[in-house]
């Protein structure tokens, strides 16, 4: 689930390692740890907590070796604590582990019975045994016939004190990547460990694995027959992934969003013609036409765009859309008829849940299209056909940039399919101006980042949120009330504006800070109904309203403008706010916004 890195051929194995866990940092994690193959042993260092404590531990005299793995855990089995850090090391053998290993509790019985002492309460632990109790000389076929007998989800790095110049790498469900340079070579689960070292890389697809020595690279499936892999180069550079001055990540990538909504549509619009082109969509206008059910599968803050999106799909394409939590989706007998297109949406490429709804998509039928904003991801190499986001790489654990452009993504699709059925030229001319002056209002919406945190300063010891939206903005406070919780661990709902009075009224009292996305449209005068209701039991209000607006201005006791657009495009300017009002408490709480507790950037555990 978390972070892996490893390195052979190189003099500064240790700290090579240490610099890309600190790039995978962002990523959420519990606890660190590395182990380097040196002439005196194995050096094996892990600590709880952040990687500052585990660069406190390293003693560098001890530490030196070309050849060495490190990882950041994210625990699922036993506690997050030193012991159960990873690497986990049996014998000569150590491993480093994301995912699951499903049978371990069998597979601990056996090798306990063979005399296998265990230290850990992980999962890790009983296949770093596995591997040694097949070990005869040949780590390649260890960690083949340990991975046999494994069931679950794995991506692991192995080391073997007697051949220290070799690492093993192997993938079922968790991300791996092999950074390629010369006469030192890297493995990954994410290509940013490696970004300053090599730019050349491999995707490992499941049911891979790699041996990867100083000297070169062999990859080979995980029942030993040989695959030949195209080594791809990453295109983006380091400066993207480092802070750039702000103060956290999430700021930074809350602040990109007028160039990161502008590099989703670039490109992308046919002047002229009311018309778009999504270079990754291979179907053609026949198929687009006969699409007759779309279903959206995805988690988190990507099941939001999704929903924003079939407001938008069913407005300006026509088609019957359904938005289904991935994890859910794939537990059902979902009902796939022909004309079924699935959207799977998802930032990391990576959640283990989309993934597998999408697989489950596929085998029963439905033509699949990934949006996803990582390149090389297993979701946008599987997927038949995709739209990529171009958001850059987003590093906050709470996406915020990446859900704009999904929205923005989602909206050119609308326009694209709309074209090819309903919609006329003018109407998508007119969609497509409106659109491209978002980035310019995104930026007046920014601009008011001091009066949101003074707003946030009122609310910040508050223990309850509730957000409110009607429409395309019912989503928004979804998503609104997602990202305080998350960053700020104040418990939030969001609810569509009318059921308020089915149930969460009761909750309703001075303590009660009520956000309510009030934009001008066709309910504004029901949503005004709804302030006065919050209103009359003394709630507090926050309003989202259109520039100009005094009518829910007057009801409020806070007010935050955004700029007149279309209805439909208002979610990527009302979301602004929210994301800079759970931003601003969360770092008035004094909580760690950009690795909240618990959360990790990619799942990859069910
Ligand atoms: C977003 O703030 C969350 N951390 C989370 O809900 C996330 O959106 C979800 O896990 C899905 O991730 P994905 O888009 O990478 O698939
Ligand atoms: N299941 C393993 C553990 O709990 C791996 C966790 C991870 O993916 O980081 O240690």
């Amino acid at each position: 689930m978390c972070g892996i890195v490893g390195v052979v051929g190189s003099p500064n194995a240790a700290s090579i390692l240490l610099e890309g866990l600190k790039r995978l940092e962002y990523r959420g994690y519990d606890s660190a740890g590395m182990v380097i193959m040196t002439p005196d042993g194995q050096q094996l260092v892990k600590e709880k907590g952040k990687i500052v404590n585990l660069e406190a531990a390293l003693n560098w005299d001890e530490l030196k070796g070309t050849c060495g793995i490190a990882h950041t855990r994210w625990a699922t089995h036993g506690a997050p604590n030193q012991i159960n850090a990873h690497p986990h090391v049996s014998g000569k053998v150590a491993l480093v582990h994301n995912g699951i290993i499903e049978n371990q509790k069998a597979l601990k019985i056996q090798l306990t019975n063979k005399g296998h002492e265990f230290v850990s309460q992980t999962d890790t632990e009983v296949l770093a045994h596995l591997i040694e109790d097949f070990y005869d000389g040949d780590l390649v076929k260890a960690v083949q016939l340990a991975l046999g007998v494994v069931d679950g989800a794995f991506g692991i790095a192995v080391t073997h004190l007697d051949e220290p110049d070799l690492i093993i790498g192997a993938r079922r469900g968790s991300p791996l990547v092999v950074g390629v340079g010369e006469g030192v070579n890297y493995l990954a689960s994410d290509v940013a460990a490696m970004m300053g070292h090599t730019r050349q890389v491999i995707y490992l697809d499941d049911g891979e694995m790699v041996t990867l020595r100083p000297e070169g690279i062999h990859t080979t499936t995980i029942d030993n027959e040989e695959i030949t892999k195209e080594i791809q180069e990453i295109t983006w550079d380091l400066d993207q992934i480092q802070k750039g001055g702000y103060e956290h990540f999430m700021l930074k990538e809350i602040f990109e969003q007028p160039q990161t909504i502008r590099d989703s549509f670039r490109g992308r619009i046919l002047p002229g013609t009311g018309d778009v082109k999504l270079g990754g969509i291979e179907l053609t206008d026949w198929e687009l036409r006969n699409i007759r059910r779309i279903i959206i599968l995805a988690c988190g803050t990507s099941w939001h765009a999704g929903l924003v999106g079939e407001y938008l799909l069913e407005e300006y394409a026509h088609i019957p859309v359904e938005v289904e939590y991935a994890s859910e989706f794939r537990y059902r007998s979902p009902i796939i008829e022909p004309g079924t297109l699935c959207l799977v949406i998802s930032q990391s490429g990576e959640t283990i849940d989309t993934l597998e709804a999408m697989r489950e998509a596929k085998r029963k039928g439905a033509k699949v299209l990934g949006i996803t904003n990582t390149v090389g991801s297993t979701i946008a190499r599987e997927s038949e056909c995709g739209v990529y986001i171009h958001a850059g790489p987003e590093i906050g654990v709470a996406s915020t940039k990446a859900f704009t452009s999904q929205v923005t993504i989602l909206a050119l699709m609308a326009i694209l399919f709309g074209r090819r059925t309903h919609l006329s030229a003018d109407r998508g001319t007119q969609m497509l101006q409106e659109l491209v002056k978002l980035p310019d209002l995104v930026q007046k919406v920014l601009d008011q980042s001091d009066a949101i945190k003074q707003i946030a300063e009122v609310y910040a010891g508050h223990k309850n949120c509730l957000y409110l939206g009607r429409g395309v903005n019912f989503p928004i406070a979804l998503e609104g009330a997602l990202k305080l919780k998350e960053i700020s661990y104040i418990h939030a709902e969001g609810y569509p504006a009318a059921e308020m009075k089915h149930g969460p009224i009761a909750l309703i009292d001075p303590d009660m800070p009520v956000v309510v996305i009030a934009t001008k449209d066709g309910s504004y005068d029901k949503i005004v109904g709804n302030v006065q209701e919050v209103r009359a039991r003394d709630g507090k209000i926050i309003s989202i309203v259109t520039e100009g607006d005094t009518e829910i201005a007057a009801l409020s006791d806070h007010v935050i403008t955004i700029p007149e657009t279309m209805n439909f495009w208002t979610p990527l300017l009302s979301v602004i706010p929210l994301q800079l009002f759970a931003y601003h408490i969360a770092v008035i709480r004094g909580e760690d916004v950009d690795q909240p507790r618990n959360l990790a950037k990619a799942v990859t555990v069910e």
